[in-house]
């Protein structure tokens, strides 16, 4: 949620920030705004601001030809406090124009700082709980920049990731971690820094991640890195696995697509080196749960938000299924405002696409105070819920840029499915059904690729389903999570009004919208469930409504069926979510969404 980048070197800096805000546009995009430190004559001369309301390319033609400058901070926002508009977009500055403030994240006691600010003569122009900090940094008297930001922090309660430039140090830039993500990118002779890799690997790949409690002093020629209360931290680069290519969209319309597209090459890649044919297990060398640790936990417990929740709900099942503990998942942002009874002999998993989520990241700290063992099942490596847990498996779905979650997604469920064979072979999962789940991973990419064979008949259904002002969603037991995230997808992308419910509470309620104006998606797997997931859909028909299904072989009552491979039943719910991606997908392309910018949304919640 919002992103930060900054540069100073010998290069012009407003085109690479520009640049870098676009490649972190989809972290929130409702205004975006530029500050650079100016230079007359090769002498420092102030600096200089464009800001708005809107998107990057906004910016851009906001930005003058000549706002020339060798280092510069920039902002792409997701508006918390106060609504998007010029004035509330970043980088925010003093009255004087010589402290530029860029800021990720909130200041939770902003109300009362700025109430003695402004009892101090203070006058505030924006809405922003940032200008607060501005306003503290300006007025702080130490002599050096970096002792005024730790100054200004320590007044500040809440979460930040921020960069600052002010007119009398035009050879550095100060940033400061705590909560927010902020990482340093090292060039030659030129040095970058950004809330997220995507804007600094097209200019180096090496990159030094901030602590919660650090800073930084970025120059053109060198870094050193610090705690808020000034002593010297050890920092050492490290090489981001993914080259620049791989957040290109590489040759499709949108990232959404691209993202769908990759998904066979993306679970090659989560299996690779991590299956043991001959003990029909895998080897997950980040775990670090020994085998009399496995077999010491007596239940599962997963937490996550969105679309990494509902992959808990299909990991929990599969755990359940394959390893007999008991299993759940549960939604974060709820987990910790219950109170909940902290168990030691339950296993506790966090799971995130980025990583950063502060719903996420705060149940995992509230468990690790109490406690408890916690693993992430995680897709961004070095992220914040990756250092906090205890240990984990990396998705390894690559980057993900649209906000829709597709890909990361399925590779976290195929890990779940890792993990769950893992847990149950050093218990009472035989050798046999060991072997039986690791032939049916082995196939899945091979069956992704047929299912994403299908796209233009699931784009001639969206075209058809599109025109629906409502849509339910159902499935049962492994269809059911399926089904939740598909409602997601849909509502998310193309705005259409969806629920999701198991098959089995139609009955109980949600027959009575049943109507030809109300489609119904149905997961319809064969497994035990086939003949009542049927009875189902005769209901719905007996109903005038129209039905979709997703089955492994076409249903005589529905209208059209999309059919999918048969893996095994454990790992169907892998399979069935994915043309509905597709269906998703088309859907908003039929009705000219912004796709990979859904409206009021963003990539990464780092706010509560
Ligand atoms: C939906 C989506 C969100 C995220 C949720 C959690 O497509 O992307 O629901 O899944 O915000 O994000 P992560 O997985 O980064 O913790």
């Amino acid at each position: 949620m919002c992103g930060i980048v900054g540069y100073i070197g010998k290069r012009d800096t407003a085109p690479l920030l520009l640049e870098g805000l676009q490649r972190l546009e989809y972290r929130g995009y409702d205004s975006a705004g530029i500050a650079i430190q100016s230079s007359s004559g090769g002498k420092p001369a102030g600096l200089k601001t464009a800001k708005t309301k809107g998107r990057v390319r906004d910016l851009e033609e906001r930005v003058p030809k000549r706002f020339a400058g060798t280092a510069g901070i920039a902002h792409t926002r997701w508006a918390t406090h106060g609504v998007p508009n010029d004035v509330n977009a970043h980088p925010h500055l003093d009255p004087d124009e010589k402290v530029a403030v860029v800021h990720n994240g909130i200041i939770d006691n902003a109300a009362e700082l700025r109430a003695k600010l402004a009892a101090d003569g203070v006058t505030f122009v924006s809405d922003t709980d940032t200008e607060v900090l501005v306003h503290l940094i300006a007025r702080a008297q130490s002599e050096r920049l970096e002792a005024r930001v730790q100054e200004a922090l320590r007044h500040v309660e809440g979460t930040y990731g921020i960069a600052v430039l002010h007119a009398d140090f035009p050879e550095r830039i100060v940033v400061a971690r705590n909560g927010s993500p902020v990482v340093l990118g090292i060039g030659e002779n030129e040095m970058f820094v950004a809330s997220d890799v995507a804007a600094l690997v097209s200019h180096t790949r090496q990159v030094v991640t901030l602590d919660d409690g650090e800073m930084a002093t970025i120059k053109a020629g060198d870094y050193r890195t610090y705690t808020t209360e000034g002593s010297r931290t050890s920092s050492s680069p490290e090489t981001v696995e993914y080259a620049a290519e791989s957040y290109d969209m590489g040759g499709h319309d949108t990232y959404m697509h691209k993202e769908i597209a990759e998904q066979a090459d993306a679970v090659d890649r989560v299996l690779r080196g991590r299956i043991d044919d001959r003990f029909a297990t895998v080897h997950l060398g980040g775990l670090n749960l020994d085998p009399r640790d496995a077999r010491a936990v007596r239940r599962v417990k997963i937490l996550g938000c969105g679309t990494s929740y509902h992959a808990g709900m299909i990991g929990a099942q599969m755990i359940e299924e394959l390893a007999r503990i008991p299993a759940d998942a549960e939604p974060a942002s709820e987990f910790r405002y219950r109170n909940p009874v902290v168990d030691p002999d339950t296993l506790y998993i966090a799971v995130s696409q980025s990583g950063e989520t502060y719903d996420a990241l705060a149940a995992v700290q509230e468990l690790k105070r109490k406690g408890a063992r916690v693993l992430g099942v995680i897709n961004v490596v070095g992220s914040a819920i990756a250092r906090e847990a205890d240990g984990g498996v990396y998705v390894h779905a690559g980057p993900e840029v649209c906000v829709v979650s597709t890909k990361c997604f399925t590779n976290t469920v195929v890990s779940f499915g890792l993990l769950a064979l893992h847990l149950g072979r050093t218990r009472d999962l035989s050798v046999k059904d060991g072997k039986r789940i690791i032939e049916g991973l082995r196939r899945l990419p091979g069956q992704i690729a047929e299912i994403l064979a299908q796209e233009e008949e699931i784009a001639k259904l969206a075209q058809e389903y599109a025109e629906a002002h409502s849509m339910l969603f159902i499935g049962r037991v492994r269809g059911f999570p399926v089904a939740l995230e598909a409602s997601l997808k849909l509502k998310e992308v193309s705005y259409i009004h969806a629920e999701a419910y198991p098959a089995s509470e139609l009955k109980h309620g949600p027959l009575a919208l049943i109507e030809p104006a109300m489609p119904t998606v149905a997961i319809v797997p064969d497994d035990d469930l086939l003949e009542k997931n049927r009875a189902a859909l005769e209901e719905i028909k007996a109903r005038s409504g129209r039905i979709l299904a997703v089955a492994h072989q076409e249903q005589e009552k529905a209208d059209h069926t999309i059919v999918v491979p048969k893996n095994e039943d454990e790992l169907d719910p892998i399979l069935m979510g994915i043309p509905l991606q597709l269906l998703a997908y088309h859907t908003a392309l039929a009705l000219g969404r912004d796709i990979d910018k859904p409206r009021n949304l963003a990539k990464s919640v780092t706010v509560e």
